[in-house]
């Protein structure tokens, strides 16, 4: 597995995300099936997992807790606070809050959930407008110093709001959605990490799994799962999105790779800080996707790629329009 830099830790340029362990995609699996993943990939040599307090709403890192806290020196543990559940009368509610003391309480409740002292890096999961990013980025800095941290990152923000929370404590990683249909980061945020020398890490590297040609009829997707609210999915826009299938899996077949392992080649090779934390439910697509790391692209392939499948070429924004508000896509 290639190494990669993410603040004072050496991580897998290809590591876990574990929300689609216990959230988001469906049905989760049960718990022995995210045990067998997450055993997988810590005998694969996985160094990095990508957990939050949102996923599940705590299931995640209760999951990741149970499952790999006997192994906790062998791996960077990643969690995210500032978007929790929220117990109201009609049940739990998403709430993003990032104001200093939900912070600190998140924190406590997700070293609790994941049975460990320290959290190695620490994400604001989104910037909450109604709170100074430099007040939420001083709250995390604070638990730094009382060495419940390892580090800091933010998720989904743009590169000003970056720079202004780097001149309150050095983050070391920003994660934001990147892959070959959504290059918002492209515009500034992955030269705005390099510069200031943040990892960045890339999440939903796969599309969600279009990109790994597993997923043909929308119609099917379980009432729950999160991607019937994301237009791309919509029935009419996926079908249009369908239609670059067949080309693009042409262009894994030139690579010698899958699909899944293309997109997440062609990641790597964008840039050498960049990290990518696909979500799989499946041993067996856990370590196709590993494998990934071994695919070498040439500069003409990755031209064509790129020419075909970009924001330009995708029908239908990543987000609905109240996603799209929580994040800070005011100057990418
Ligand atoms: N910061 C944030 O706001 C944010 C938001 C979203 C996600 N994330 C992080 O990013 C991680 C990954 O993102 P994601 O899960 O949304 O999207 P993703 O990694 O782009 O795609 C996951 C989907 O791809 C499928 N898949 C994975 N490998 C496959 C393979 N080799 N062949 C066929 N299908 C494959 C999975 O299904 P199977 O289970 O069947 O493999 C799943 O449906 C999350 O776990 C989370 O840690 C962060």
């Amino acid at each position: 597995m290639q190494i990669r830099q993410l603040g004072a830790f050496q991580v897998g340029a290809i590591s876990l995300g574990c929300m689609n362990l216990s959230h988001a995609y469906g049905k989760p699996p049960p718990a022995e099936q995210g045990e067998r993943v997450l055993l997988a990939a810590l005998d694969a040599g996985v160094t990095m997992f990508d957990t939050a307090a949102l996923y599940g709403f705590g299931a995640s890192e209760t999951l990741v807790g149970n499952v790999l806290a006997k192994h906790r020196s062998q791996f960077t543990l990643a969690s995210k606070g500032g978007v929790a559940g929220v117990q109201t009368e009609d049940g739990i509610k998403r709430v993003i809050d990032g104001r200093p003391e939900a912070l600190r309480r998140n924190c406590e409740d997700s070293l609790r959930r994941l049975r460990t002292d320290v959290i190695d890096l620490y994400y604001l999961h989104r910037w909450d407008k109604k709170v100074p990013i430099e007040d939420s980025v001083g709250a995390m800095s604070d638990l730094v110093s009382a060495g419940k941290v390892r580090s800091i990152g933010l998720s989904e923000v743009s590169a000003p709001t970056l720079r202004k929370a780097h001149a309150v404590h050095p983050i070391s990683a920003v994660q934001t959605e990147y892959s070959l249909w959504t290059r918002n980061p492209e515009i500034a945020v992955l030269d705005a990490c390099r510069e200031l020398g943040a990892a960045f890490v890339a999440f939903s590297p796969l599309a969600r799994g279009f990109l790994c040609d597993a997923l043909h009829d929308v119609s099917q997707l379980d009432a729950k799962d999160i991607r019937r609210a994301m237009p791309r999915f919509s029935p009419e826009n996926y079908a249009a999105n369908l239609k670059l299938l067949p080309a693009y899996k042409a262009l894994a077949e030139e690579a010698g790779c899958t699909p899944a392992q293309l997109a997440l080649a062609w990641l790597l090779h964008k840039a050498p800080h960049i990290v990518a934390i696909p979500g799989t439910t499946s041993v067996a697509h856990l370590k196709e996707d590993l494998a990934a790391a071994d695919v070498r692209l040439d500069a003409g392939l990755v031209a064509r790629l790129e020419t075909l499948i970009n924001d330009r070429t995708v029908a239908g924004n990543r987000y609905s329009d109240q996603s799209n508000r929580e994040v800070d896509t005011e100057v990418f």
